[in-house]
């Protein structure tokens, strides 16, 4: 081990027995100490956490490719930052760690995977793979997986099926923590909508949205950095909205009625077409880590080659990327980017420079602890 001195106050680093080291880089972002660590190296004191937790080495590692995932594209809510909340849930038994999977093929385009409460990015990755597999065979697929934990940014199971050249789309419950237009308190999740489309080349479009203004993660970022947030992301217990992420009572559906219906649409689709909780009675995050979340998540895959001719269809997703980036800016704008393509930009930076990470989370990452007992707060809105 190795201590390096930063900004007034020292931070541990490891070294393998070669030398190497996980911490490549120490910066500082408006007094929030930051480090850079290699994608690979990240992945690793993901899925060793993971494990220390309880996970299987095999679905600890699949946990750590998407949380990895996220914080390479710059979606830090959604990558290492969630490591020590997934630790805590799985020690204390709201996870099952040793699932036993059933699958139910239910039509020529259908199938449903019950993950018996395992792991939720372990069981919606096989259930896009199977997916994948019929969509290929019989032109579509829908696949529903119910009965699982959070599964992280859904983005990445979409990106399954681009790299399969088909287009994904992927929908999940979240739990209620969003105002129903017009409402005061939450009703539906932050229902994320995933879609890709695959391309000629190895860019592709992977638009993966909250149906919130914001993830609930972007709440606790900015908790993280303690930073106020927008008006416009969520209101305090009185429904009045609220700059400061401390006093977060509920979130905000983006554009009115219309992602208030989305996210309906999502719940409809994750969780009533289950056979599962839905609505406000969808399983909180935080309220009780000891519990099996039950959480759905449907998955449809659409292959090209059944509708059009692939080769064509290839050829004008990548016209329409250029189309879009070639639209001329609006004022304030740099250029008009695709969906997914910032996060891909991000992506070839951080693979350069190594991802960036708060130091709190390196620190608990490299350290023995496996959880501080710090999300258990019977409180749906929990640090
Ligand atoms: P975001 O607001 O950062 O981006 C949403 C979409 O807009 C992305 O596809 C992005 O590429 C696109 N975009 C953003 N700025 C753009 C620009 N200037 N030009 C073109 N496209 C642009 O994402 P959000 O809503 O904060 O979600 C973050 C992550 O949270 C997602 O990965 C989502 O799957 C995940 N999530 C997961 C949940 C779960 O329960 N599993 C619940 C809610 C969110």
């Amino acid at each position: 081990m190795t201590a390096q001195r930063t900004y007034g106050r020292w931070l541990v680093i490891p070294q393998g027995g070669d030398g190497s080291s996980a911490g490549l880089f120490i910066g500082t972002d408006r007094g929030v100490f930051t480090l850079k660590v290699s994608p690979d190296d990240l992945k690793r004191l993901i899925e060793a956490k993971l494990h220390l937790a309880g996970l299987a080495k095999e679905q600890a590692a699949v946990v750590a490719d998407v949380l990895v995932f996220a914080d390479i594209r710059g979606v830090h809510s959604h990558g290492a930052m969630r490591v020590e909340y997934y630790a805590e849930r799985i020690a204390k038994g709201g996870i099952n760690v040793n699932p036993q999977i059933d699958w139910q093929v239910t039509g020529a385009c259908t199938a449903i995977c019950d993950g018996d409460n395992g792991v939720g990015h372990y069981m919606a990755k096989l259930a896009m793979d199977e997916a994948i597999n019929i969509a290929a065979k019989n032109g579509v697929a829908v696949v529903g997986v119910r009965n699982i934990s959070h599964s992280g940014a859904v983005g990445y199971f979409v990106k399954q099926a681009v790299e399969r050249k088909m287009i994904g789309i992927s929908v999940c419950q979240s739990d209620p923590m969003v105002v129903p237009y017009g409402g005061t308190d939450p009703y539906y999740g932050t229902n994320p909508i995933a879609f890709g489309a695959p391309s000629n080349t190895d860019e592709a479009i992977i638009f993966d949205m909250a149906t919130s203004v914001q993830a609930w993660g972007k709440i606790l970022h900015a908790r993280s950095k303690h930073e106020a947030i927008p008006p416009t992301w969520a209101v305090d217990d009185q429904g009045v909205p609220t700059t400061d992420p401390f006093k977060v009572h509920a979130l905000l559906p983006i554009a009115d009625a219309k992602g208030y219906g989305l996210m309906m649409m999502v719940d409809i689709l994750s969780g009533v077409l289950l056979g599962l909780p839905f609505g406000n009675k969808v399983s909180s995050m935080y309220a009780d880590l000891s519990a099996y979340r039950r959480l759905g998540q449907l998955h449809v895959v659409i292959n090209p080659s059944f509708f059009t001719d692939l080769d064509q269809f290839l050829a004008n997703i990548t016209q329409t990327m250029r189309d879009l980036n070639n639209m001329r800016p609006a004022p304030g704008f740099d250029m008009v980017y695709y969906p997914g393509q910032r996060e891909e930009l991000k992506r070839a930076e951080y693979t350069q420079t190594g991802i960036e990470i708060v130091d709190s989370i390196f620190e608990y990452l490299v350290s023995d602890v496996i959880h501080h007992n710090f999300y258990d707060h019977k409180d749906p809105f929990a640090e």
